[in-house]
């Protein structure tokens, strides 16, 4: 099917192929067309250009962009979209006055999600998390990570990645998978970490790579969760089966998980609420791409990740909702962009650069998705009638999308 986008008022976005990421000072531009054109040939992009030199061939479906700007569809590198129930009694238990680690300490948290996923079967699982994805769609995602971590059992983290796999399978949205075994210590291992470490790595990882169910292997690398050397040593074992880390760090502390991740070739590192200099000096010059999360930081009402001083050091950054129960419970891109460029003072160009292309590149993607480039994939959002693009992180909490295609489908 041939589909023509005309009249795009601004067309942003767009890089050659070889445009892997984008860092420091770099993140400023964002390249664009105005009065463009784009065709889609199936799910590609094809060609695009200015209007005076929009083609006149036959087209199945021709769509009027008048006054509308069009931009990739958002790359999410960081989420925990399937799990069961929810959390809400936690809300209104931090609301009254408990902290995250008070409430874990409790047996809420990740174990109470962990209780309820073990309770939950495969099928009610994907049915709960099909309808979170979907609802992440219309909201311009078209490309996701997808995480274990709320099973901390062997059938419970196989049966998440399980779902996964049916997702991957069922919708156009691009998807990758992470196995997070090391998300928390379950109850039943409280006094014996060490077993539940061997449990990861000589019964969980080996059938995680049989089934070939993830394509990255993370850890919750934070005091009280797992230290830097368990870290290391699950991202050693994950890479002997070819799982490329993406670690959860620096959420609370920085306890040097930074560096050993870089150590190990990790394509990202996650969270990131409190940088030492240390840690950003570890993080330069390398293939590791620093992750925030900004809607947890206003979830939690935690501190954001110094995105400025990161930016001035000329490292790259991308933009993930960590959608999940306990933590962000909302996965919607656009209001992590607007609370990016709002609490974090990043301007609408880097954030749009940060929740597409690099965001792709944080899972592995850069080569298919995150920006208008022929022969990448035709994951578009299009937007409303609006001034121009900053108007989408300054209208925060306005759906500013009319269509959402992803794939070439409009959804
Ligand atoms: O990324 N920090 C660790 N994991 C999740 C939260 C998990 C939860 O509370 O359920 C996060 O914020
Ligand atoms: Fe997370």
């Amino acid at each position: 099917m041939k589909v023509l986008i005309k009249y795009i008022k601004e067309l942003l976005q767009i890089r050659t192929k070889d445009t892997l990421f984008i860092k420091g000072a770099e993140m400023k531009e964002l390249p664009l067309l105005k009065n463009a054109y784009l065709v889609i040939e199936n799910d590609i992009i094809d060609d695009f250009g200015f209007m005076e030199n929009c083609p006149n061939d036959k087209f199945e479906l021709i769509i009027d962009a008048t006054n509308k700007t069009v931009l990739p569809a958002w790359c999410d590198a960081h989420t925990h979209i399937v799990y069961a129930g929810n959390r809400v009694q936690e809300f209104v238990d931090k609301i009254n006055g408990l902290s995250y680690e008070e409430i874990a300490n409790r047996g809420g948290g990740i174990l109470n999600s962990a209780q309820k996923l073990n309770e939950t079967n495969e099928e009610q699982l994907y049915q709960e998390s099909k309808k979170r994805l979907e609802e992440l769609m219309k909201l311009g995602t078209g490309a996701i990570e997808i995480k274990s971590g709320y099973g901390l059992s062997t059938a419970g983290e196989l049966k998440m990645l399980r779902v996964i796999k049916q997702l991957k399978k069922n919708y156009p949205v691009a998807i990758k998978a992470t196995f997070l075994g090391a998300h928390a210590l379950p109850s039943n291992y409280k006094s014996n970490k060490e077993a539940y470490l061997n449990l990861i790595i000589d019964e969980m990882l080996p059938l995680v790579a049989s089934e070939n169910l993830a394509d990255f292997i993370d850890v919750f690398c934070e005091s009280g969760y797992f230290t830097v050397k368990e870290t290391e040593q699950i991202m050693k074992a994950g890479l002997k089966y070819g799982l490329i880390p993406k670690i959860h760090v620096n959420q609370f502390t920085s306890i040097g998980g930074i560096k050993a991740s870089v150590n190990h070739n990790a394509l990202s590192v996650d969270h990131l609420e409190e940088m030492t200099d240390d840690d950003i000096v570890a993080l330069q010059n390398t293939k590791t791409m620093p992750i925030a999360l900004p809607t947890c930081s206003y979830y939690l009402g935690i501190p954001y990740t110094p995105a400025r001083k990161m930016l001035e050091a000329g490292l790259p950054l991308a933009l993930a909702s960590d959608y999940n129960p306990g933590s962000t419970p909302s996965g919607n891109m656009n209001f992590v962009v607007s609370t990016a460029c709002i609490k974090m003072k990043m301007t609408p160009e880097e954030a749009i650069n940060a929740a597409t292309l690099n965001g792709a590149y944080a899972m592995g993607l850069e080569k298919t998705h995150g920006s208008i480039t022929i022969g990448k994939k035709a994951n578009l959002i299009i937007t409303k009638e609006i001034p121009n693009y900053a108007y989408l992180p300054y209208a925060f909490g306005t759906n500013n999308i009319d269509t959402v295609i992803i794939n070439g489908e409009i959804i």
